[in-house]
């Protein structure tokens, strides 16, 4: 249990006790700390419903708290709010266990290992990963970390888009323009080169998107060589991709399956929806599912000519997963253009009687370039392979500003440029736009990785330096000043846990990030103040120490959830 979970359950046996009704309890941060550790307003909620004074519920309930060792105060303020106050031997407790569980301190049991599947990346091949890729890519696997973390038993899936009239498009495309040993030599450019001169070449000429259908409805039906270039170009495509995640680090799929993996299920659920009305004739022959909701307009099911599409392959896809995992719940992180298609894929879904499960689109922004041009021609992308690469140079270059005689500078550019491309998407807000810039996302202040990264780093050095020096003793120590930030920075460590669990349960990866960046200010403040290696009193560095130890122990675990990489030096 967390200590808020503690204090909670303090609170809601007091409440039983005073008013014989459970009522149930928001346990909040108070926005300023000298009004405690947590909040609860059920006194005012109480009020309403009784009709009485929330200040005498509140004193009454407050009456019915027994003595116990984790609280140390507790005060009524305002309209009625109960404030507590975590007792000094509870937060040094806490600190103590972060020493002792070390890598393993923030897992729990929350999830009670239930079955999650979070579906991420899910790129369409055929084109190399544009920048915009990194945001499902990178918010799901952090998703997919913490909810692990926290105690599910998750299954990462990579839904490849591997088929689709884009396929169509480049089967064209490469038999009227493309040259085999070309596409040999540089298969990923050479695709992107073709797709972009398809679409340059439809639009002064619309039927080529004719003649691309017409290229994927034969490869659809099996035509030999359709197949083959098919194959091949997935092949390619998949070999370039899995270089980027690798370059990115800590991506991981346990399995990868693309749309083409259900090719052969979808008669199945196509016939099912049809016998049960589900799916009812559209147009000249084609299937939809229809919605009582006016304001959703009908799903294609299956088209005219009896092609299926991304629905189509979804559904089955549900179905599969329903089917072979079990899952408590599935979530997909795809952005929010597919919000309302996600609306009616699981709208759709629950007509079936297989589905019984929670199915969660979590969807995000789109990303935005603070000093760049997002796409520039139809069908031409920002690489993501470039955007990496400049990251990574932008970092080196820093680093050569800022600790010119730093060891191993290519590999810390490496992890600060990466660690920062991440947690500048990782930091914010999902819901709304995402923004890109390069400033701020390599900034050695403010919510940054490099902040984070040298936070770290400054805690690390203090530890070696420990080895060898001894304390000095000379030291003159204001005591007001020194209790005072060792104890907001030790009330700020039980937080880790409980930030973990909002994270997981908003899919909000920024609340972490805000979580970290608020620790590493208050620890770069406590070492502003608090003498550490040069303590007066050899127990008092001992202790100082080990708030050092367990600070940076909690950032290297929050930033590996992150997945972003941390240095002893830079
Ligand atoms: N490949 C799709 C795209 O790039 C995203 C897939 C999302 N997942 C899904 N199950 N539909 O737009």
């Amino acid at each position: 249990m967390t200590i808020k979970e503690q204090v909670k359950s303090i609170l809601e046996k007091a409440v039983s006790k005073t008013l014989k009704r459970n009522e149930p309890i928001d346990m909040a941060y108070p926005a300023d700390i000298s009004h405690g550790d947590y909040a609860a307003n059920i006194a005012m909620k109480l009020g309403k419903i009784m009709q009485k004074n929330p200040r005498e519920i509140a004193a009454q309930i407050v009456k019915n708290i027994p003595k116990n060792t984790l609280i140390s105060k507790i005060e009524i303020a305002g309209p009625g709010f109960i404030n507590f106050f975590i007792s000094e031997k509870a937060l040094k407790s806490e600190m103590l266990k972060v020493l002792k569980e070390k890598a393993k301190y923030g897992k729990c049991n929350e999830g009670k290992k239930k079955k999650v599947i979070v579906e991420y990346s899910a790129p369409n091949i055929a084109k190399p990963l544009g920048v915009h890729h990194l945001l499902s890519t990178v918010i799901g696997q952090t998703i997919n970390n913490i909810l692990g973390c926290i105690g599910y038993k998750t299954i990462s899936i990579n839904h490849i888009g591997d088929w689709g009239t884009q396929f169509g498009k480049l089967i064209y495309a490469y038999k009227k323009w493309g040259k085999k040993e070309i596409l040999e030599k540089d298969p990923i450019n050479e695709m992107l080169k073709l797709y972009v001169k398809f679409h340059d070449e439809a639009e002064k000429d619309p039927k080529l998107e004719d003649f691309a259908r017409k290229e994927f409805k034969d490869f659809e039906e099996g035509d030999k060589e359709n197949r083959k270039l098919w194959k091949w170009f997935v092949a390619e495509s998949l070999k370039d991709i899995n270089k980027t995640y690798k370059k990115l680090s800590g991506i991981k799929f346990d399995f990868t399956l693309g749309e083409s993996f259900y090719e052969d299920k979808m008669a199945d659920i196509l016939a099912e929806g049809k016998k049960k009305k589900i799916f009812v004739e559209g147009d000249e022959g084609s299937y939809i599912a229809k919605f009582e909701d006016e304001n959703m307009s009908p799903l294609v099911i299956q088209k005219k000519d009896g092609a299926t599409l991304y629905s189509t392959r979804d559904i089955t896809t549900l179905h599969y997963r329903i089917n072979h995992w079990h899952p408590e719940k599935i979530v997909y992180v795809v952005d929010m253009a597919q919000n309302m298609y996600f609306k009616q894929l699981f709208d759709v879904a629950k007509r079936f009687s297989w589905y019984k499960n929670e199915a969660v689109h979590v969807s995000f922004g789109r990303m935005r370039m603070a000093d760049m041009q997002m796409s520039t021609r139809k069908g031409n992308i920002i690489l993501l392979d470039k955007v990496l690469e400049e990251a990574i140079k932008r970092a080196r270059k820093i680093i050569e500003e800022k600790s010119p005689n730093l060891k191993n500078k290519d590999a810390v550019a490496e992890i600060v440029g990466i660690g920062s491309v991440k947690y500048n998407i990782l930091s914010q807000n999902r819901t709304t736009d995402i923004v890109f810039d390069w400033d701020k996302m390599l900034s050695l202040e403010g919510n940054s990785a490099p902040y984070m990264q040298y936070t770290y780093a400054r805690a690390r050095s203090i530890l070696r330096k420990a080895k060898m020096a001894k304390s000095s003793g000379k030291t003159v120590e204001d005591k007001a000043e020194i209790l005072e930030k060792t104890s907001q920075l030790l009330r700020t460590i039980p937080k880790f846990k409980e930030e973990l669990i909002y994270s997981a349960r908003e899919y909000k990866p920024n609340l972490l990030c805000q979580y970290l960046y608020e620790l590493a200010q208050k620890f770069n403040s406590f070492y502003n103040s608090v003498p550490v290696l040069t303590a007066k009193e050899p127990k008092d560095r001992l202790f100082r120490l080990k708030v050092v130890e367990s600070v940076s122990q909690i950032l290297q675990n929050g930033l590996d959830l992150l997945g972003v990489a941390v240095v002893e030096e830079m």
